[in-house]
């Protein structure tokens, strides 16, 4: 099987590691910049500017532009070329109808990864457009880079805000235990890898014992010990109530930008309702 990836940037690239780590040597991945050329040949793919070439000869087409890429990348395959081709689109925004009109008889699919891919731990969600068949083939390529969840599509947005943010707040809420831990006499690099430690670790006590959240609170607190102190420092300062907002507001701008950038794609490749 080949495999085309249509941008071969940050994600892209993402997506060519972890498609040779799973073992598929028949890659192929475009770009404009001799830079972005370079580096997805370095990762093993063959590298070219001719996205109408590298659809046309593969199986498989990941798309992985930018949103205000897309119009310019469907222009420059010629439509016969997208026939028969399944197209995962990994484009924030782009709605499922709006890629299945842009590329009459391809079978496409729209996907959410995250940047944990970088590492194979990616949460991507994946909704099914109206013309697929092949699931399986998908499903597989998908899970080299990590987790993978079979979704309608309206949950995409919610995802986005909750697993494609979700790294950078919970970057941030790795950061504030390092400072916690400084600021408790901890050294840095010692406090940094406690917070990973633990954070690494309470994910895989609540996935492998199927424990709920609050039963692992309880478990850990005991009365009038450190962490009811712990607990109701994060109450009164409102930590679980900032992270539902985070979120929210992540979902409401993903809703906004979807919204922009769908009637971008359409009104630039003249597509109507
Ligand atoms: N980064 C993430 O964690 C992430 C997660 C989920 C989804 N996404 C989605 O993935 C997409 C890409 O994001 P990114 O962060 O990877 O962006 P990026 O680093 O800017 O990569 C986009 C790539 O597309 C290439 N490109 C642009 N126009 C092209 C064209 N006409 N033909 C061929 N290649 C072209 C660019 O190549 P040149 O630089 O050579 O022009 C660039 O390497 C976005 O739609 C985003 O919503 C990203």
């Amino acid at each position: 099987m080949r495999v085309a990836v249509i941008g071969a940037g940050r994600i892209g690239s993402v997506v060519v590691r972890s498609l040779v780590r799973c073992g598929y040597s028949e890659i192929v991945a475009t770009g404009r910049r001799d830079e972005t050329l370079k580096n997805a040949a370095s990762l093993g793919a063959e590298a070219t500017r001719d996205n109408d070439y590298a659809v046309s000869s593969s199986d498989i087409v990941f798309l992985t532009v930018k949103p205000h890429h897309l119009p310019e990348v469907v222009k420059s395959v010629k439509p016969a070329s997208w026939a028969g081709r399944t197209v995962v689109s990994f484009i924030a925004g782009a709605r499922l109808a709006t890629l299945e009109k842009a590329m009459a008889e391809a079978e496409v699919y729209r996907a959410m990864p995250n940047l944990n891919a970088e590492v194979g731990l990616s949460s991507t969600a994946v909704a099914q457009g109206t013309r697929t068949r092949d699931m399986a083939t998908v499903d597989r390529l998908l899970k080299c880079m990590g987790r993978v969840y079979w979704v309608p599509e309206e949950f995409l947005d919610a995802w986005t805000a909750l697993a494609g943010s979700g790294p950078a707040f919970i970057a941030e809420i790795i950061d504030a235990l390092v400072l916690a831990g400084v600021l408790v006499g901890l050294p840095r690099d010692l406090a940094y890898s406690a917070a990973l430690d633990v954070l690494e670790g309470t994910s895989r006590l609540l996935r492998e014992s199927g424990t709920h959240p609050f039963k692992l609170r309880d478990d850990v607190t005991t009365p009038a010990g450190t962490t009811i102190r712990g607990l109701i420092a994060m109450e009164s300062e409102g930590v679980k109530a900032a992270l539902m907002k985070a979120v929210e507001s992540a979902y409401r701008r993903s809703l906004e930008i979807g919204a922009e950038i769908d009637a971008r794609v359409k009104r630039e490749l003249g597509i109507s309702d």
